[in-house]
């Protein structure tokens, strides 16, 4: 499916309707939730985790993970995560560099969600079942998201 969202807002909406559907398919029912977020800087990837932590009424700020690699926030009500985990591959260079932060356990737990933007640099070790959303900038707020 495809959207067009006119501003950050929108693209947190469409998250939450994202993990909704993913939450009633069953996804993260045996494994890791994993979502593939792929597109451009500044196209939305992080913006789309913000609507996630939302959705699970995380309450701390969700801050991009570029510098750090990795950020975990604890799911307060657990619903049906317990944690969300936003990976940001930018600067990794291979699957081994993701292999080495505890990747397999992070997939191997129903209990997280997990989130991992620039999914190509890692494309090796991203789950054949990782939802797999596109983001596309057309103007300054407009971006075409294919999910
Ligand atoms: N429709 C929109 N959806 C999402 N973000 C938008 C939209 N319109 C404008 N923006 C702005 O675009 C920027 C998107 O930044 P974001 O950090 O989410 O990008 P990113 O894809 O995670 O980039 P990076 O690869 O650098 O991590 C934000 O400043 C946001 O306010
Ligand atoms: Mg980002």
């Amino acid at each position: 499916m495809e959207a067009v969202t006119k501003n950050e807002k929108e693209t947190q909406e469409l998250a939450r309707s994202v993990l909704e559907e993913a939450i009633k398919n069953g996804f993260g029912t045996n494994k890791a939730c994993v979502f593939a977020l792929s597109g451009e800087l500044g196209s939305g990837k992080t913006a789309f985790v913000k609507g996630l932590a939302e959705t699970l009424l995380i309450k701390e700020r969700v801050l991009s993970p570029t510098f750090v690699i990795e950020r975990r926030y604890r799911v307060i009500n657990r619903r049906c995560f317990s944690h969300l985990i936003h990976i940001d591959a930018y600067r990794l260079s291979s699957s081994e560099e993701l292999k080495n932060l505890g990747w397999e356990a992070l997939i191997g737990s129903s209990k997280n969600l997990i989130c991992l933007e620039w999914p190509e640099n890692v494309s090796s070790v991203v789950p054949s079942l990782a939802i797999r959303i596109n983001f596309e900038v057309i103007s300054e707020n407009e971006r075409r998201i294919i999910y």
